[in-house]
């Protein structure tokens, strides 16, 4: 039997429904979702165990949502209020997974999306995504910031709904992340670690943390620490970077739309802001893949990359501690990039006695 609201009866029903009397939606708010969220909490089991001090080490692996990246969580909020508000058009800036998501989200709620993207900054996984859901896709000889401030001033003038994290549905929508971190650890961590690109996410989840502590489900809130790519560091480094530069193309932006909140967030929670640098970056992405069996992309390693460097710097002291690290989008949305990784795949002609040789095995 098929739930009128989504789902088949007694199986999650996406954030909306999971988590209405924390949202902004009313019984007229048309829900749109491909019932996002409900993300597992991987414990870390080679990572974690190796770094010095006692830390327990949990992955949010928001890779898993149906467009492959926490910006699910927010889009089913962004589009369901669109809808609700009678447009027809969504519009976004991306490094990708944004567009991803709201191509999606829209193509379900019979509504265009257009996207504009950096381009030949864009993996190609996502690309696909965007025009495989019938996204107008424009790509902008400019990066995301240059974007962005296009996407606004259109939206603020003509009939389309701004579905980038600037609009606060996103950010209410992403905040239920922090929920389910909760639910699952019955506490909150005691840090949380995130990248940071356009600052919304660190944004919601703080957002979550604080209001799940006012309706009394948690009774302490966990220190917010947010890590920036060398090249595309603006908010470590105070001030906007003109050209930012990084592997992780995710979070290649220069001047986030939600700085201030971001770093009201890090500040009030006692966290920090970090750079770290694309080859750490890389060392995590690794690391990931190899031996905790989860693969992200590389924006996603940089909480995992700050962790690690934290840690070695004794920063989390001998104290048991519990560190949640959200990996943000699943490693196929940049396959160039894992191929890059490895000199040559092996090759061999279609005989076993090779294939045998080759891997040396003995009898
Ligand atoms: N990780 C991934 C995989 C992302 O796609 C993004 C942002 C971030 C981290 C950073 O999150 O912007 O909330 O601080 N991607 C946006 C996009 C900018 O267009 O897809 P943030």
């Amino acid at each position: 039997m098929v739930d009128a609201r989504g789902g088949p009866a007694g199986h999650w029903r996406g954030v909306i429904e999971e988590y209405r009397q924390y949202l902004p939606v009313t019984e007229q708010t048309p829900v749109v979702t491909l019932l996002e969220g409900d993300t597992p909490l991987i414990p870390s089991q080679v990572i974690g165990p190796q770094l010095p001090g006692s830390i327990d080490l949990y992955f949010k692996y928001e890779g898993v949502n149906p467009t492959a990246s926490f910006k699910d969580r927010g889009m089913t909020m962004a589009v369901s209020k669109a809808k609700e508000d009678g447009a027809q058009v969504t519009m976004c800036a991306s490094t990708g997974n944004t567009s991803a998501s709201a191509a999606a989200y829209s193509a379900i709620a019979g509504m265009q999306s257009v996207v504009l993207i950096p381009d030949g900054y864009v993996a190609l996984g996502k690309l696909s995504q965007a025009l495989a859901h019938g996204a107008r896709v424009i790509q902008i000889a400019g990066n995301f910031d240059d974007c962005l401030s296009i996407v606004c001033e259109i939206t603020d003038n003509y009939p389309v709904a701004l579905v980038n994290s600037l609009n606060p549905y996103r950010l209410e929508g992403q905040k239920t992340a922090a929920f389910e971190v909760c639910n699952a650890l019955g506490t909150p961590p005691d840090f949380h670690a995130l990248p940071v690109g356009n600052a919304g996410n660190i944004t919601a989840y703080w957002w979550g943390y604080k209001q799940y502590r006012e309706a009394g489900k948690i009774d302490c809130l966990p220190r917010m620490l947010g890590f920036q790519a060398a090249g595309a560091a603006p908010m470590v480094r105070g001030e906007p970077v003109a050209n930012p530069e990084t592997i992780a193309t995710a979070i290649r932006i220069g001047n986030p739309a939600r700085w201030q909140e971001a770093a009201a967030a890090v500040e009030e929670s006692g966290g920090l802001l970090r750079i770290v640098t694309d080859e750490e970056i890389l060392v995590a992405y690794r690391k990931l893949g190899s031996s905790e069996g989860i693969f992200v992309e590389p924006a996603s390693a940089a909480g995992v990359a700050g962790i690690i460097k934290l840690a070695t710097e004794g920063f989390f002291g001998d104290e048991p501690t519990v560190v949640v690290c959200t990996l943000t989008g699943h490693g196929l949305k940049d396959p160039d990039r894992a191929v890059a990784m490895v000199e040559e795949p092996e090759k061999a002609p279609a005989q076993t006695e090779t294939v045998v040789e080759m891997l040396g095995l003995a009898k």
